[in-house]
């Protein structure tokens, strides 16, 4: 179902609304419009905050019964003491579409001082992303228990046109983050290299991009014999996806968006435990972290020349499968030793990488779940960034702090190359237990020499384990926000 964000001429006191949400920082004070609302209210506004039954926590919620007129329902959510704004308000309006929708409310209406159009932007993302449910594979409850659909928010503001504007991009970067949700969560039977491929077909014909498709016969042709190696042991097509969003200057180098999309990662031959196993479904994050992306560039008609590539596949365990032991060739020409086949992220971005030499490329960033030893290191709060140009890196984590999408460098000293060093190849595929993430990034620096290259290891941030409050269990739709930021930025 459509979930419609607009804008509208109306003041907090007196708008009819079945749910008004206003944001609060800690220790917030009444403001004029809110002195209104209080007044609206019988002075049950101020008496909450004077009592602190609310103190604008992060992510505090209260609900308060409306007056004779007015708003019906009132939502106070916290915002905390924010280091960013838009980035709270983002939270913030997540939280409260989720809990609008939970409450069975058709419709909301948000309103905070802030009407800048940084804040409007980030606003109508947080309220799309709350929108966002997954419901593909699960049966609806029960007539009786069934609750009204949330269908529409509105944002409280004094200038509609200009708002809209701003809230249309904040929509185009919600969609394109659930978009990869949904992906993220659809499971390995359905979320299949296939579907990765028909979703990028439908979004190129949605945006006006190309969409092109290498299947393995195209990809035998190629000589991706890295890439190849970790298709051999599954009976499914691998694809790699290059979708072409060329809204630039003819001739300007294009920037370059890469993801690792393993649509089920069993560890193959060097099969992983059981335990958790089920998770691998979200090893596709980085390819749908693309998808997401390209799609809120080509509704955000970004005038720049960006192409997405997806190296996509399953990594089983089969008699064909590829063994600890085999060195193949990658398209570079380079050898590698395959030493545990449950490093394969790395093997299929070698060729995905390679194949990105063909469009000059001004920069090259990839996301993937690439390591769990990124997950040791950085937990959950930050993807791991690494590359090969550091004003590049600056530039992605810059991206990384004004969307929201965090991440913290870690270094590619040349000492680390020692570790994937081998008698047997050029080069291995794993580097032992210390140093995991930075061992898989500097493999996969060898695959981008010839132009800027940055890399996030998102395998702690494209998915939660638990209920985060603003995000459900699961995929989190990181790093969309981060590549769209990232690709303004060059927009101009
Ligand atoms: N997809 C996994 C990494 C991963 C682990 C993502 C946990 C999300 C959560 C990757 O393919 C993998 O298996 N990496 C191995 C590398 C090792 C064999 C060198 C790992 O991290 O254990
Ligand atoms: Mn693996
Ligand atoms: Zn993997």
């Amino acid at each position: 179902m459509e979930f419609r964000v607009t804008a509208r001429r109306a003041q907090p006191d007196t708008a009819d609304a079945p749910l008004l949400v206003l944001a609060l920082t800690s220790g917030a004070t009444l403001t004029p419009a809110l002195t209104a609302v209080d007044a609206a209210l019988g002075g049950a506004l101020k008496r909450s905050l004077d009592r602190k039954d609310f103190r604008g926590s992060r992510d505090e919620t209260l609900f308060l019964a409306g007056g004779a007129k007015g708003p019906q329902r009132v939502l106070l959510i916290g915002l905390g003491k924010p280091a960013s704004i838009p980035t709270a308000l983002k939270r913030a309006a997540s939280v409260a579409s989720r809990q609008a929708r939970k409450a069975g409310v058709t419709s909301l209406a948000w309103f905070a001082d802030d009407q800048s159009d940084v804040a409007l932007e980030a606003v109508a993302v947080g309220l799309t992303m709350g929108f966002w449910e997954y419901t593909t594979t699960r049966s609806a409850p029960p007539e009786d228990e069934r609750r009204a659909p949330l269908e529409s928010a509105q944002m409280l503001v004094s200038d509609e046109t200009a708002a809209n504007a701003a809230i249309q991009r904040g929509t185009s970067i919600g969609d394109g983050i659930n978009l990869a949700r949904q992906l993220g969560m659809l499971p390995g039977n359905i979320c299949t290299p296939d579907h990765l491929a028909d979703t990028a077909r439908e979004i190129a014909k949605r945006r006006g991009m190309t969409a092109t498709i290498l299947g393995r016969a195209e990809m035998k042709v190629e000589k991706m014999g890295s890439f190849l190696a970790v298709a051999q042991g599954t009976p499914q097509d691998p694809k790699l996806i290059i979708l072409e969003h060329k809204k630039g200057p003819a001739g300007s180098k294009p920037v370059v968006l890469i993801g690792k999309g393993l649509c089920f990662d069993s560890g193959g031959i060097s099969i992983k435990p059981a335990q958790g196993m089920e998770y691998m479904k979200f090893d596709m994050c980085g390819a749908a972290g693309v998808l997401g992306a390209m799609d809120a560039i080509g509704a955000l008609n970004l005038p720049i020349n960006v192409v997405g590539l997806v190296g996509s596949t399953t990594n089983m365990p089969s008699g064909e499968a590829m063994n600890p032991g085999d060195v193949v060739q990658s398209q570079l020409g380079k050898f590698i030793e395959i030493v545990n086949t449950d490093a394969e992220g790395r093997l299929v971005l070698a060729d995905v990488l390679s194949y990105a030499r063909r469009y000059d490329p001004a920069a090259v960033i990839d996301a993937a779940t690439l390591t769990g030893a990124c997950v040791v290191a950085l937990g959950h709060a930050a993807s791991g960034v690494f590359g090969n140009d550091q004003a590049l890196i600056d530039e992605v984590l810059a991206a990384g702090k004004s969307s929201g999408d965090t991440g913290w460098q870690l270094p590619l000293f040349d000492d680390y190359k020692d570790l994937i060093l081998t008698d047997a190849a050029d080069i291995k595929n794993t580097g032992g237990r210390a140093a995991g993430a930075i061992s898989a990034a500097m493999f996969l620096k060898e695959f981008a020499e010839t132009f800027p290259w940055v890399h996030l290891d998102i395998a702690g941030t494209a998915y939660s384990e638990t209920d985060l409050g603003f995000i459900p269990k699961g995929p989190t739709g990181v790093p969309v926000s981060l590549f769209v930021d990232f690709v303004r930025g060059r927009a101009h």
